[in-house]
């Protein structure tokens, strides 16, 4: 019998990344917002008992950062309340869950890249939900991992490189953060990480039960791709090669400002930085560079 994955945040930059690439892996059971809504925590457990998959791949969450400073219970219902009712019927099923979580986590002082021990403090609802959603998978027993991962962008989807590219092409001048430290990640460089993990899982689990293996290497990892920037850096590098591409398009002109000069309703993190040691020495996998990414999506950009 194949096996069955239940994937949730299809529609998501990192969901969409994953469908085509989990799907060789067994029967992908992926629920649009209007089959499973994730702020219904008992439509959850039915939706996850129903499926009785061997793996939750979650990267679905309420990811609006500012909005959440507004509707911190629908935050709290989506990225707590459901991934603890996935981490509880994944226990009681012997399955394994896969979740995702964020830099916003820490209150972003310092300069060196976070590593996994050190001391959370989220500046926001968005990422104090996240942090209670990564607690919740823990305390459920279910085996899992959780990618921290940062600034995710894709191809698809509206995101940063979007909206800034689109922007790029009718004003002349954009001012764009330039104290905000970390590195951009490509939802695909997630995904394959995602695939690496599940198959090196399912390697170490032969002959025995998958949640064994898992736990064995399982809790929290940061994953976000190598090098880092600032947005106005990632920015830069992605209208510069925008650019080569379209020498005959006039695209603005960017400007470097402190966060101090643009204001949102949630404060985020300063240093995002995330140290991806764990990852490489624990789970045997080295995300690609910023900038070899974004030189792949532009491509794709057509
Ligand atoms: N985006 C970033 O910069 C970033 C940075 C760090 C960490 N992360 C984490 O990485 C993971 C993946 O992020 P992403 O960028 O792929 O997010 P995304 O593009 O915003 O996608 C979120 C997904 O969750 C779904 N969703 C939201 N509310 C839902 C609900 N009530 N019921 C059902 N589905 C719902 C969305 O569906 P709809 O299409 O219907 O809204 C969408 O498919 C998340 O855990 C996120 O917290 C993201």
């Amino acid at each position: 019998m194949a096996v069955r994955i239940l994937l949730t945040g299809v529609s998501g930059q990192v969901g969409d990344a994953l469908l085509p690439r989990l799907q060789p892996m067994g029967k992908v059971v992926a629920p649009l917002r209007s089959e499973l809504d994730l702020s219904d925590a008992e439509a959850v457990r039915r939706f996850v008992r129903e499926v009785a998959p061997r793996w939750i791949v979650n990267p679905g969450a309420y990811t609006a950062v500012d909005k959440a400073e507004n509707e911190p219970d629908l935050a709290y219902a989506i990225n707590r309340d459901a991934v603890r009712v996935m981490g509880e019927e994944a226990a009681a099923i012997g399955a394994a869950v896969i979740s995702f979580s964020t830099d916003y986590v820490f209150p972003g002082d310092g300069v060196q890249p976070w590593v996994e021990t050190d001391a959370t403090g989220p500046l926001g609802v968005y990422g104090a939900s996240k942090l209670a959603g990564e607690q919740a998978l823990a305390a459920s027993g279910a085996a899992h991992i959780v990618f921290r991962t940062s600034w995710v962008y894709g191809a698809t989807g509206n995101n940063f490189l979007k909206t800034i590219l689109r922007f790029a092409r009718e004003k002349e001048e954009m001012k764009i953060v330039a104290d905000q430290h970390g590195a951009p990640t490509w939802s695909e460089d997630l995904a394959q990480l995602t695939i690496h993990t599940m198959k090196r899982m399912e390697e170490a689990a032969s002959g025995r039960a998958l949640p064994d293996a898992v736990r064995e290497v399982g809790g929290v990892y940061h994953a976000c791709d190598a090098g880092e920037t600032t947005w106005f850096g990632f920015a830069s590098e992605f209208v510069r090669l925008a650019q080569l591409k379209e020498p005959e398009q006039r695209f603005a002109r960017l400007l470097p400002i402190p966060s101090s000069e643009y204001s949102t309703p949630a404060k985020r993190p300063l240093n995002s930085r995330l140290s991806c040691e764990k990852l490489r020495l624990k789970l045997g996998f080295t995300m690609p560079n910023w900038e070899a990414s974004v030189a792949q999506v532009m491509q794709r950009l057509g």
